[in-house]
């Protein structure tokens, strides 16, 4: 089976409205689906799906693309592995020269040398002559069970230990440095990369060890080191414990901050929760964890950092559309520390009081205040109305105003009209911004194609003949005829042209998709969006031979730019641009 026809069955039997159930305000129109972008912040829908085409697009952000591209976006994954990872999924043979077999292959040696490794300390902590790293959990009140449900281990204070089992075990050095557990000094020697530490496994959702983190044992710096990146690990696009939590967090999913506050709430019993990777919380991450569950709860540290990031993740919350609350810990630094002090029922109550964002917000700015003074009570106004004015939800804001006039034994009325000041200033601002972005589109250096702007008349062209051969290839034959790519003025759309071409003069075929294998995944983007831009338009063939004809002629100017655009041409563009950029149902 070739290249395409796997790509075909891929996207016959995958259906890329699947992929997008879980978005805010998913919903049919006509033959399309719209809901809320996965992949920006925002409230209205702006990402269409249109399975006829197999393509998504978001006209907010810009981001498009087939069912690959979305688990490349979504997952990190490399073209070829999300490739292989649907043929897996869907249960379609792919023959070995297909895949990319060097990535699959590192990718199991990499999987192959992290099991060892996992392996080798874990024995080494409970079997080793050293016996630090066993005395040092057990002084943190980790039980024998819970130490070998993590594997947890502990590295040899020695540079070659690692290095010598597995080489014995017959991994070359390359593959030791390839899978991270080793390094290269400059001199170019070998030495393990975690010494004298204990060692948390990072195992993925089906079982995987994809790398470690590894603490010292006492006060010194840095007090974690973890893997860095590698064919198998992306800090920011994994969890610790997801694969122990996958199947207990559809009701609620607890985010810690730390290793040990992970393994010391599941000892507890709460065996919902997991971590970032030595890292804050990433978009992507938060978008896994709205995959598995329907609330999450932010347990981060009680300190002032700890308070700062779970500002930052509601955020990211709030951007994935899933419910947030936050764990409000008092008289411990952590949930591992306050699950030591007050055991768990004490946590259970802690799980059950968490409040909304909301709250954490109005909470926090109390901070520092004597609410019984009056200066106090008119710093707390002046920091709740702007809070207040950006609960969208009118029911929901009048509860809280009328929350905060109570405390504050203030008018409803008179905080109500400063928050409605507030509001009203934002829906100007954001206007006035929206019209920025508008402007600096249009000015704005293009990137991707960088002539486009310059040309902005024949980008369009391009554009509306590149979207008619991939909506109608078998109507392509004529363009192709008579437009060669060198007609084309801006360079990418002449490598889409190239690309159509020779995928037509192969196969008589063409799907977008088949353009996966010629352009990454931003530039798949693009492509998804020159195709849906014109998805209503009503082409005939008399303005396809003006776009032929004006491309042919162009090329033998010597000056064209947009200076030479009629104002009808310059106004056309703009209207065109701004379509792109609004979506109106
Ligand atoms: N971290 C890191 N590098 C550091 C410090 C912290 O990668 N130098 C990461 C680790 O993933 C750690 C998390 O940040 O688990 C939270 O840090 P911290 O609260 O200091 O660690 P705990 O896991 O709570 O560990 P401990 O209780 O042993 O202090
Ligand atoms: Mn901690």
């Amino acid at each position: 089976m070739n290249m395409q026809k796997l790509i075909q069955q891929i996207l016959e039997k995958k259906p890329i409205a699947d992929m997008f159930r879980q978005c805010n305000y998913f919903q049919r129109h006509g033959r399309n689906y719209t809901c809320c972008c996965p992949f920006h912040s925002e409230k209205t829908p702006s990402c269409v799906i249109y399975p006829e085409l197999y393509l998504f697009y978001c006209k907010g952000c810009g981001v498009g693309g087939d069912v690959i591209t979305f688990l490349q976006l979504t997952e990190n994954f490399s073209y070829m592995d999300a490739i292989n990872l649907l043929a897996q999924e869907l249960n379609l043979k792919i023959a070995p020269e297909n895949f990319n077999s060097k990535i699959k292959l590192q990718r199991d040696i990499c999987y192959a040398i992290n099991r060892e490794t996992a392996n080798f300390y874990y024995f080494n902590l409970l079997r080793g002559g050293d016996k630090r790293g066993l005395e040092y959990f057990i002084k943190r009140h980790l039980s024998p069970r819970i130490i070998k449900k993590y594997g947890l281990g502990f590295a040899p204070d020695d540079w070659h230990a690692l290095r010598n089992y597995l080489s014995q075990k017959g991994y070359s050095d390359e593959e030791l440095i390839l899978s991270g557990v080793c390094r290269k000094s400059e001199k170019g020697n070998i030495y393990d990369n975690f010494r004298n530490r204990v060692i948390f496994p990072i195992v993925n959702p089906v079982g995987n060890v994809i790398g470690f983190g590894g603490r010292v044992l006492d006060d010194s710096k840095p007090k974690y080191l973890n893997t860095s990146d590698t064919p198998v690990f992306d800090k920011g696009s994994n969890l610790f414990s997801l694969h122990f939590a996958q199947n207990k967090a559809s009701d609620m999913l607890i985010l810690a901050e730390g290793y040990m506050d992970v393994i010391a709430m599941h000892q507890a019993g709460f065996e919902n929760v997991v971590a970032t990777l030595g890292t804050a919380i990433t978009p992507q991450q938060a978008r896994l964890i709205a995959r598995y569950t329907k609330e999450v709860i932010i347990a981060y540290d009680s300190d002032f950092a700890g308070q700062n990031a779970t500002q930052k993740a509601l955020q990211h919350f709030q951007a994935v559309g899933l419910p947030a609350r936050v764990l409000h810990i008092q008289n411990a630094k952590d949930p591992d520390e306050f699950i030591k002090n007050y055991g768990s029922e004490e946590f259970k109550i802690l799980i059950k009081n968490a409040k909304n964002a909301i709250h954490f917000q109005l909470d926090k700015c109390k901070i520092n205040l004597d609410l019984q003074t009056e200066q106090g009570k008119a710093s707390m106004l002046r920091r709740s109305v702007q809070v207040l004015a950006e609960i969208e939800n009118d029911f929901v804001r009048k509860n809280y105003i009328s929350k905060i006039a109570g405390d504050l034994e203030i008018d409803f009325k008179i905080l109500e009209s400063q928050v409605n000041n507030i509001i009203k200033k934002q829906a100007k601002n954001n206007k006035k911004i929206e019209f920025q972005k508008i402007e600096n589109q249009l000015y704005q250096k293009d990137e991707m194609n960088p002539l486009a702007n310059q040309y902005l008349k024949e980008s369009k062209l391009e554009e509306m003949l590149l979207a008619y051969i991939m909506l109608f290839p078998e109507n392509a034959e004529i363009v192709l005829k008579k437009l060669l790519p060198e007609d084309f003025i801006t360079d990418f759309h002449r490598k889409i042209y190239q690309a159509v071409f020779q995928i037509i003069s192969e196969n008589f075929k063409f799907m977008p998709s088949f353009l996966g294998y010629f352009f990454d995944k931003n530039q798949m983007s693009r492509i998804a969006g020159i195709v849906i831009n014109y998805i209503e338009y009503e082409f005939d063939s008399e303005i396809i031979n003006h776009c032929i004809l004006h491309l042919q002629n162009a090329k033998n100017q010597t000056v064209i730019n947009h200076i030479n655009m009629s104002d009808n041409d310059l106004v056309q563009v703009i209207a065109n641009k701004q379509k792109h950029i609004h979506w109106t149902n």
